[in-house]
């Protein structure tokens, strides 16, 4: 391991301005009009894998955006560890709120990344951890220090719920295989408390549409005398949750598993700084479920949350309008053993049931992905927990993500294959915000604990 650790050292500088490049490509897979964009993205990928050393890279062309496979078989008697990752990104805006441009990445000074921190959309989420990947495979292949075989998938379209790649793992059962599938796209603790994520949580997203009268209408002739849309649909929100902030949805808590006393005890032991969170996020204070911590309100309890509400009229000035129609995008967590299309059945059900009489209510499902929990006692667990604890002189402690991966549960469901999430960013990267950053030593960390993982695990 050494020679790698040599080469990492002495390319560092190249593997910072490589990273820059990729991170120059607006690679937004939400957004059509940036289609060429995440095509160019995936080709540089593709160049990137080849010139580390990868064979078989292939840009494996979907109905979305391509996903890029390529692998290193050197020995079949050795373990095989599947990496995946993506190179698309969140859209920038609102734009304006970005200090500096979003595709433009710049490294400047933080109270918690002194030593520098890389701004640019996609700098966390993902390019910057799974390019660690690359720059991992790239020191251990050149030094000749590869101890076993390794296979990547990076593909463009999780951002966007992944909905092509649940077919293409389908469809190359055979190329997939593997004995792990190793992941850098969650966060640690803090620089100086590593963590490792043992469990995401799924996601059902809808949206909402409430219809009034058949035209928008002069607010004082027919104020007071018809529903108005935007009134009904905040009042519905609104009664989503009681006073205690438990979601009112019948039966949506049915199936969710609580933790044991034992389970909630250690998952409650993790470091975690209330003063330092408010002041990050400029609150006075936390909200939430009743009768749960934070650790426990972002980890292992589903929420349900309003993602975006528009409707009426909001230029400039005013309008006296009822309108028409209103909308909101409404997403909810979910957690082991919730599952998303029941969820969404529930939630449209409900949601149609109570709307009052004189509008008409639709619900439409987007994405989704099903809760996973990932194991701690597991080979690789153990491989990445010792990696970590090498870089970081300390034991990772597992917690769980709040975040969503939809693939990891269908990586499991599918192909029969267990995830490690060794992620390196920190909640506070401002990941899917303005000014999205990733710290220097982040990188760097990362792809120096990477080589360690494949040694350990192929031992
Ligand atoms: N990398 C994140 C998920 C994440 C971040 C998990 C931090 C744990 C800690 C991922 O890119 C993401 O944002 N996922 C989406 C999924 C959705 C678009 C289907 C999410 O969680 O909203
Ligand atoms: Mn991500
Ligand atoms: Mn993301």
């Amino acid at each position: 391991m050494k020679a790698a650790q040599d080469f990492i050292n002495e390319n560092k500088d190249r593997f910072l301005n490589e990273l820059f490049e990729l991170l120059r490509i607006p690679s937004i897979s939400a957004d059509m009009a940036y289609k060429e964009e995440v095509a160019k993205c995936a080709d540089l990928v593709a160049k990137h894998l080849r010139d580390a050393g990868a064979d078989n890279v292939e840009i494996c062309v979907t109905e979305g955006h391509p996903i890029i496979y390529g692998e290193k078989l050197i020995d079949p008697s050795k373990p095989t560890v599947l990496v995946y990752g993506h190179y698309d990104v969140q859209p920038a805006d609102p734009i304006e709120l970005w200090h500096t441009p979003p595709f433009e990445p710049t490294i400047k000074k933080t109270e918690i990344h002194p030593e520098g921190a890389i701004f640019a959309r996609g700098s966390c989420d993902d390019k910057g951890q799974m390019f660690m990947h690359v720059k991992a495979f790239e020191a251990m292949w050149k030094t000749n220090s590869l101890p076993c075989n390794v296979k990547f998938m990076i593909e463009g379209e999780e951002e966007a719920g992944s909905t092509n790649l649940g077919p293409f793992c389908m469809a190359n059962k055979e190329r997939l295989k593997a004995d792990v599938v190793l992941i850098s796209d969650t966060s640690i603790i803090a620089n100086d408390v590593p963590s490792i994520d043992c469990g995401l949580r799924g996601l059902s997203y809808v949206e909402v549409e409430v219809t009034g009268s058949n035209r928008d209408l002069h607010s004082g002739v027919y104020g007071g005398g018809v529903a108005n849309p935007i009134n009904v649909l905040a009042k519905m929100i609104a009664s989503l949750h009681d006073e205690n902030n438990h979601v009112t949805i019948p039966g949506f808590y049915d199936s969710v598993q609580e933790l044991t006393e034992a389970e909630r005890t250690a998952l409650n032991a993790a470091p975690f700084d209330e003063e330092a969170y408010k002041k990050d996020l400029d609150i006075d204070a936390l909200y939430g479920e009743k009768g749960y911590s934070t650790i426990e309100r972002t980890g292992v309890r589903p929420t349900l949350d309003c993602n975006g509400i528009w409707g009426g009229y909001i230029g400039e000035g005013s309008k006296t309008v009822l309108p028409s129609k209103a909308f909101a995008k409404i997403s909810m967590r979910l957690v082991p053993h919730q599952t998303t299309d029941q969820i969404t059945e529930m939630f449209s059900n409900h949601f149609k049931s109570i709307a009052p009489a004189g509008v008409r209510v639709e619900v439409r499902p987007h994405h989704g992905g099903e809760p996973v929990v990932t194991p701690t006692d597991s080979k690789a667990y153990i491989a990445a927990s010792d990696a970590m604890e090498k870089t970081y002189g300390k034991k990772p402690i597992p917690t769980r993500g709040g975040g969503s991966i939809p693939i990891v549960a269908m990586f499991e469901s599918e192909l029969n294959l267990k995830s490690v999430l060794m992620g390196f960013g920190l909640d506070t990267d401002a990941l899917h915000s303005p000014n999205e950053h990733y710290g220097l030593v982040n990188y760097y960390k990362g792809i120096e604990t990477i080589p360690y993982f494949f040694d350990n695990f192929s031992k």
